[in-house]
């Protein structure tokens, strides 16, 4: 099944994008948009609309709800379709291609600027993830029910591309932060591989390098940016091609004054410290590398 936003995207006409777009800004009213009231938002006249819905319903970008009142829903998918749409009409985007994660938690892919550079967009799907996973992000969306699931996968995007943009300008090793809209985030390639992948090992001299690297982000993060990283681990660390360690996959960071804040930065000291002692024999003890990043 190709459930790439731009294969999607390629099949839609202006009906129904404009038909999609209609139930997005009905979504935050109603769980299933009732036709009658979608016909009043959307200027498509009603047979047109009807191919439409036909069309949003069978690649699976909208639900169908069939009863008393016929409604329809946004899909995950149906949103990454918008928050593409949005993407390149900004001039930010102009093709996807194949998809470099294979996560519950987000779809992604590499990106096509219309320049032709290659770039990294990241689609959100926060509202699948496990609860406990959520409700460290609940403290900021306190708000957001479960049916209102596009707007915590909005909500994530936004904190995902904030936090990169100060992560960013402190100088931290993260990808740089190219867009955003809804919860599409786009950001600069890192040419490289994820630590956890990378084949017979690092050199002990490139070992240390990404190390001392990912320390400084994760020291940078709690001192200038005030923040703990919360999910620090082989998978969210990639190793560029010249040897430097960048910590990606930052939406579900917590502020340094978070009660979990503290046991959040230990248990990612931990599994860092542990991960290179393992697999590289570096020698730092998480006491002294969580002295060093909390350290004046
Ligand atoms: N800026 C980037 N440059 C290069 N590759 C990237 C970049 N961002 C993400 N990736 C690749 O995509 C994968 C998933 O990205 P990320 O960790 O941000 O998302 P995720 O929500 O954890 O998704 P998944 O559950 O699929 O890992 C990474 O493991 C990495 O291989
Ligand atoms: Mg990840």
């Amino acid at each position: 099944v190709a459930r790439n936003p731009h294969t999607l995207w390629e099949r839609l006409d202006r009906d129904a994008l404009a038909t999609l777009r209609g139930i997005e800004s009905l979504m935050s009213k109603y769980e299933y948009v009732p036709v009658e009231v979608l016909e009043r938002r959307v200027r498509v006249p009603g047979p047109r609309l009807a191919r439409a819905l036909n069309l949003l319903n069978s690649l699976k970008l909208i639900r169908r709800k069939l009863g008393g009142i016929v409604g329809y829903t946004l899909t995950y998918t149906g949103l990454d379709v918008i928050a593409y749409d949005a993407l390149r009409r900004r001039r930010v985007l102009a093709a996807l291609g194949e998809r470099l994660g294979v996560g519950k938690e987000g779809e992604v892919y590499l990106g096509v600027t219309p320049e032709g550079d290659y770039v990294v967009v990241k689609f959100h799907r926060e509202g699948r993830r496990s609860f406990s996973h959520i409700r460290r992000l609940r403290h900021y969306a306190t708000s957001v029910d479960r049916k209102q699931w596009f707007r915590l996968a909005k909500l994530v995007g936004e904190r995902e591309y904030k936090i990169l943009v100060v992560l960013d300008e402190l100088g931290a090793l993260v990808p740089r932060p190219v867009s955003w809209n809804r919860n599409a985030v786009v950001q600069e390639l890192v040419p490289g591989v994820d630590l956890y992948k990378v084949k017979g090992g690092l050199d002990p001299d490139v070992a240390r390098q990404v190390f001392d690297d990912v320390v400084e982000t994760v020291r940078v993060a709690y001192q200038k940016a005030g923040v703990v990283h919360g999910d620090l681990s082989e998978y969210n660390i990639l190793v560029s091609e010249d040897g430097r360690g960048y910590v990606i996959d930052w939406p579900q960071y917590v502020y340094r004054e978070d009660p979990q804040a503290e046991e959040l930065l230990r248990r990612d000291i931990q599994y860092l410290v542990s991960y290179f002692r393992r697999k590289y024999g570096l020698q730092a003890t998480p006491e002294e590398v969580l002295a060093y990043v909390k350290g004046g």
